[in-house]
């Protein structure tokens, strides 16, 4: 069935694709100044289908621009997640002489039929000569087979400095595998990590393993998406703090972390190529109802590109996710309203198309509430109880949710930080909203489809707000 359009849903400063469906982000690679953003894509429908990679671009990590079809099926099969790297040495060959290329790292992807069996899926590379826009698939693909296992997929490939050569983290079911190789085409095992660590409620994917610095020493991040299982059920990101040595990763801890506690973060990995910096970008969806969700005629949004940092609490290093520099300066660019009354911010909140940032300043010690509503009753509310250290996004009542049971559900976050004071954002773009508390140490990103605009704020408690659009 084809939904009517729903430009009331089209989110503003988020990236989604003019039309039809897109999940994870792929290839997400920093060149001559440009951040491209591959995802998974199906050019033909606003449903899973044969993956390809679609193709966008941005200067500024705000405003994006859609490109022609990046990679497209084949006869090895689908065109899976993965990765893109600068090959600025071209250790791979794959450039003439005195070039560059740029590497794709993906999975070819054959569904089971009764011919093959399971699922064949297999590493393959191309390059591209043109910063991202024309593609050539390696003739000798696939370079990594399957070693007899049906999941093999979603290689994240990056340039490990201290040992010279190039380390692939690759998802196999219920742990990663990790493969190095001097020229990107042959690769040899190094070790695997997982089987008995983490969240297991489904199938792993999307590994990235990334370097982080706190207190002036190197610590690394190990992201995993697992398909089922997550906090709020569904689909979720979890991630392992430990060392990587070249060869092996070891977690520093037993408990399984969340990225983000809300259900609409998904599939996310960090860009290549930005030196001293690492940013992230999430599908914000959950498989649990992604093919449900009620837009068109596109269906799928990434999240605001977020950067990695490690910080300490209690002694413990914990991943947090604040919002990109950039889109933080969009904001402080754009108009602030210092709000002294529910009905300016109300007017400033209509004023906006619900596409808009929230800045909160609220009391720890405290219980305080925030809620949006609208002219259809639709119901938005974001707690704080200071006796359980909680977050809750309450979406139970903020709008269409039929499309799928378990829609209509209330996340809880835990609030790491320790100061006296809650620093929070609510971002607001249509259907998106990203709830980011303490500098990203407590994360909730989540969807809602409000059945008209948002025109109504009321706080509850010990809270400041105030309002900026782009
Ligand atoms: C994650 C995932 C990946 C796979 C891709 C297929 O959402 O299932 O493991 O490569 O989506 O579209």
């Amino acid at each position: 069935m084809t939904l009517p359009d729903t430009p009331q849903h089209r989110p503003a400063y988020h990236f989604t694709p003019q039309a039809h469906w897109m999940n994870d982000p792929n290839g997400l690679v920093f060149y001559e100044g440009v951040y491209h953003l591959f995802f998974q894509y199906h050019p033909h429908s606003s449903v899973w289908g044969p993956m390809h990679w679609g193709h966008a671009t941005s200067r500024d990590l705000v405003h994006w621009q859609e490109h022609a079809l990046a990679l497209a099926p084949d006869e090895l099969g689908m065109i899976f997640s993965g990765s893109v790297v600068f090959d600025a040495h071209n250790t791979s060959g794959l450039a003439p002489q005195g070039q560059a290329p740029l590497v794709a790292i993906f999975t070819h992807s054959q569904p089971s039929t009764e011919a093959l069996g399971s699922p064949h899926q297999h590493q393959s590379l191309a390059w591209s000569l043109d910063a991202g826009a024309t593609w050539h698939k390696y003739q000798g693909n696939p370079v990594l087979q399957s070693p007899g296992l049906k999941d093999f997929r979603d290689p994240k490939v990056f340039w490990h400095a201290t040992t010279a050569r190039w380390v692939m983290s690759v998802a196999c079911g219920d742990h990663i595998a990790f493969y190095a190789s001097e020229d990107l085409k042959n690769w040899s095992m190094l070790s695997r990590f997982g089987q008995a660590m983490g969240a297991h409620g489904g199938v792993w994917e999307c590994p990235d393993l990334v370097a982080l610095t706190l207190h002036g020493r190197e610590r690394w991040v190990l992201l995993v998406s697992v398909t089922s299982g997550g906090p709020q059920g569904g689909s979720a990101t979890q991630y392992f703090v430990g060392d990587f040595d070249g060869r092996t990763f070891t977690a520093e801890h037993a408990d399984v972390r969340w990225l983000d506690w809300g259900p609409d973060n998904y599939a996310g990995v960090t860009w290549s190529n930005t030196p001293g910096r690492c940013l992230f970008i999430g599908w914000m969806s959950n498989w649990l109802y992604a093919a449900k969700l009620p837009t068109a005629p596109w269906r799928g949004a990434m999240t605001l590109p977020r950067e990695l940092q490690l910080r300490e609490v209690d002694g413990h290093a914990w991943l947090c996710t604040p919002v990109a520099a950039e889109v933080e300066s969009a904001f402080q660019s754009g108009s602030v309203i210092h709000v002294q009354t529910s009905h300016d911010l109300s007017q400033a909140l209509a004023n906006s198309q619900g596409r808009c940032r929230l800045t909160l300043t609220a009391d720890a010690a405290t219980p305080w509430a925030l809620q949006l509503s609208n002219a259809q009753g639709d119901i938005w509310r974001l707690h704080y109880n200071p006796e359980t250290r909680q977050f809750a996004v309450d979406r139970t009542m903020a709008g269409q949710s039929d499309f799928h049971p378990e829609f209509a559900t209330c996340h809880m976050a835990p609030r790491l930080a320790c100061s006296s004071v809650i620093h929070l954002q609510v971002y607001l773009d249509a259907c998106l909203m990203e709830t980011i508390a303490d500098d990203g140490l407590s994360a909730i990103t989540s969807l809602s489809f409000p059945s008209t605009t948002w025109t109504g704020i009321e706080r509850e408690g010990n809270v400041n707000i105030s309002l900026q659009t782009l």
